[in-house]
């Protein structure tokens, strides 16, 4: 099929508004704008296929739209912000499944042109199924569908025979010529085993990692099929992706200090701590916990997971402000892998109106806590373990943590004596300056907010 310049023009504007929409949101403060101008991108490429002559099936692809619009929608309004990285997992499985399913038309038609062509989409194929079914299994996991981790006994000599079985068949099929059914069918069959039988035995928590890494896998496998069917948009918007995937997966990886080969293939385990913790928790009530921060000159607050559970994240900003009213500088200080997904943290704070200034990486604040009267941690655990400097045989050895140890006092908002997602103890609980404050972060927050204002 030929297709018009027009057409292809509309595409690389399409193109350009994916990679300028990526650009945005590489800062908090530009991010909607960026994702807003993604959107149009996207909606130019979508248009401009209409606008090729001759196609079939124009009333089908319409209903596709609207049906998958309407559904993508509904469950962009109604999702709950701590339910993000499943819908982004079962998103994510989508577009892995559609660059499969591509292929599979391709193969079905048998026009595949040239040996490039086959062998790409031969790639995005494989690729495009593993990601499809792994990220339906990470979406069940991280929704509480599938509970249980299925590990096979030899998990490892399981992946490996159905990888090479997989390319096998993925080779079998380029050679073989494409159209011979029962192989394309075999190579479909194994490549959605695949990803299932792999992504089984990772543990709920690995899964954002798991994610990224899916995500890096659908953006290639969009980028093949994009040669395949000749759409400059497609490999542009696939290139990316792939691209951007793979990063942020290096990152969550580096942030959590755990090889990416560890995550996929060896499940964490919840370890006690190598290190004897020495001390006892000592409790706080939450007026001498308001009272604490109102006659501080520095706060420091350290979000973490359970802020995102008990959804506080309003109510810190409201009793931020009024700290800041009583001349309390107050800052926030975020951590790579704080809450469940990267950008948790700074999602939530944004969405209750923090202002981004108020916001610090781990680089930018580590050095202040030394500074500060009081660090607030509000359902943080891991992210300010100190045993991730000094114990050896911590699973979270090696983690880059937030200081909070280092200000004058610490104040700890969690429910009770949980652990973090790591399984382990957390010594800071246990130092001379903590004082833990028993709650569910929405309420408590809400406790200090009414003794801030009695105090005036
Ligand atoms: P966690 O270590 O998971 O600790 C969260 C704490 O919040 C728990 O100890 C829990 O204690 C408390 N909590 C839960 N619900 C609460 C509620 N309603 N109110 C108050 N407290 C509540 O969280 P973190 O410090 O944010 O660390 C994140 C962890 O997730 C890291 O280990 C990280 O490696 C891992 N991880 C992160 C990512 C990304 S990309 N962010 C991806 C994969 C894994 P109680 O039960 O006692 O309340």
């Amino acid at each position: 099929m030929t297709i018009p310049v027009y057409v292809q023009g509309a595409w690389f504007i399409g193109a350009l508004l994916f990679i300028f929409g990526l650009k945005g949101m590489s800062s908090p403060a530009s991010a909607r704008r960026g994702i807003v101008i993604a959107g149009y991108g996207m909606l130019i490429a979508i248009a401009a296929v209409f606008l090729i002559p001759g196609l079939l099936n124009l009333g089908l692809m319409l209903l596709a739209l609207v049906v998958g619009g309407a559904l993508a929608w509904i469950s962009g309004k109604k999702v709950q912000m701590t339910d993000m990285p499943q819908m982004v997992a079962i998103y994510n499985g989508m577009g892995g499944g559609a660059a499969a399913a591509i292929a599979a038309v391709e193969f079905a038609k048998g026009e595949m042109h040239g040996l490039v062509a086959t062998i790409l989409a031969v790639l995005g194929a494989l690729i495009g199924a593993v990601s499809f079914t792994g990220s339906c299994v990470a979406w069940a996991k991280l929704q509480g569908v599938l509970k249980k981790a299925w590990r096979l006994p030899a998990q490892n000599a399981v992946n490996v025979v159905l990888a090479l079985a997989a390319i096998a068949l993925g080779v079998a099929v380029v050679i073989l010529a494409p159209q011979q059914p029962e192989l394309v069918i075999a190579f479909f069959v194994v490549a959605l085993v695949l990803g299932l039988i792999v992504t089984l035995p990772i543990g709920g928590a690995d899964m954002p990692v798991v994610i990224s890494l899916f995500n890096a896998f659908t953006g290639l496998a969009v980028g093949f099929e994009g040669y395949v069917l000749g759409n400059p948009a497609l490999i542009i918007a696939g290139i990316v992706v792939g691209a951007a995937g793979t990063l942020l997966t290096q990152l969550m990886a580096k942030a959590m200090n755990r090889p990416l080969s560890n995550i996929l293939f060896t499940p964490m385990v919840a370890a006690s701590s190598g290190e004897a913790i020495t001390g006892t928790m000592k409790e706080v009530g939450a007026i001498d916990a308001a009272a604490m921060m109102r006659y501080a000159s520095k706060v420091i607050i350290v979000p973490g997971y359970g802020m995102a559970v008990a959804h506080a994240q309003h109510k810190v900003w409201e009793m931020t402000a009024l700290l800041e009213e009583a001349g309390v500088e107050v800052k926030f200080a975020i951590h790579p892998v704080a809450g469940r997904m990267p950008g948790h943290m700074n999602v939530l704070l944004a969405e209750a109106g923090v202002p981004y200034d108020k916001i610090f990486d781990l680089e930018e604040i580590n050095g202040e806590f030394g500074q500060a009267d009081v660090a607030l941690i509000i359902g943080a655990n891991d992210v300010v373990n100190p045993t991730a400097r000094t114990d050896k045989s911590s699973p979270i050895y090696g983690m880059p943590i937030l200081n909070a140890d280092h200000a004058q006092n610490v104040i700890v908002i969690k429910r009770g004596k949980g652990t973090g997602y790591s399984g382990i103890e957390n010594a800071l609980f246990y130092t001379d300056n903590c004082r833990m404050l028993y709650g569910d972060a929405q309420p408590m927050a809400g406790e200090i907010i009414q003794h801030l204002k009695s105090m005036g």
